[in-house]
């Protein structure tokens, strides 16, 4: 019989993830967790997806050696080309959070109009627009990769007068569109919601996929019977390829919480296995 309280295995390409892991723990508070960031490898929106598919089975196998019961790609760049990978490698469950961002997303937009905005490779996979389509094929759908965003984010500009600018630049075109909702698809940019709010407009609903991959996280381990039956709180455990020197105080703000320890996993350790 599998052991329920077993952790929950999370993995990013970097410290974006952590977005997702503050909703997972939001939902799943007496889950255990193991978090892995590629730091040492960061971006995957900018690579191959021969490339991404090779690092998210590698990232997939370390939290596997960590014991985990299902696998959460909370990277919106890998979760566009390797859940198939990932899937048919490995025997426990894999959310990703394409899938239930866009389901997510079609229920918050009664008129049907959907802006995505994402890494270049979620973009130019077109990840969002093929999840939509088959929720609901009627639906329009804008998209616009926005690169930088993601160092604007790491580097906590979420008030600066330079991300209200490259927000207003990216996002001007979205205005005239009337959208009922924007998926912000990459998990670094629900720490700039506040800018692109204002730069969309406030009736546009932003929707965050990691709430909707918690939600569905927590939908498939109650199907199938894994969810813990720990009462306290669960432990966290953060594991890194690289450690940046702001990482701790970025991964701080993106958690809005204290961590307290974060290892290293060596590359060469991760190849190997
Ligand atoms: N976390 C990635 C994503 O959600 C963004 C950073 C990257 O390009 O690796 O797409």
């Amino acid at each position: 019989m599998i052991d329920l309280r077993k952790p929950i295995g999370v993995f990013d390409s970097g410290i974006g993830g952590l977005t997702v892991v503050k909703r997972l723990v939001e939902k799943l508070p007496n889950e255990r967790f193991v978090y892995f960031g590629d730091t040492a490898r960061v971006p995957y929106g900018a690579k191959s997806n021969e490339t991404v598919i090779e690092y998210a089975l590698q990232d997939a196998r370390f939290l596997l050696s960590r014991n985990v019961k299902a696998i959460v790609v909370a990277c919106n760049s890998a979760s566009s080309v390797a859940i198939p990978a990932l899937r048919a490698a490995f025997d426990v469950p894999v959310v990703g959070v394409i899938e239930p961002g866009a389901r997510y997303a079609a229920r918050r937009a009664p008129g049907g109009k959907i802006g995505v905005v994402g890494t270049r490779a979620t973009i130019d996979n077109r990840a969002y627009s093929r999840a939509l389509a088959s929720v609901n094929p009627d639906v329009k759908i804008f998209e616009k990769a926005c690169p930088l965003f993601v160092p604007l984010a790491e580097e906590g500009w979420i008030d600066e007068e330079v991300t209200r600018l490259v927000a207003e630049k990216y996002l001007a075109e979205f205005r005239e569109k009337e959208l009922d909702a924007l998926i912000l698809g990459c998990t670094h940019y629900p720490l700039l919601a506040a800018p692109i709010q204002a730069a969309v407009g406030e009736n546009v609903a932003l929707v965050d996929s990691g709430v909707a991959a918690a939600e569905a996280t927590a939908q498939e381990l109650t199907t199938l019977g894994l969810r813990s039956d720990f009462e306290g709180e669960g432990e966290r455990e953060f594991f890194v390829s690289d450690v940046p020197t702001k990482f701790k105080e970025v991964a701080e703000r993106f958690l809005g919480r204290e961590i307290e320890k974060i290892r290293k996993v060596d590359l060469e350790t991760l190849r190997r296995r």
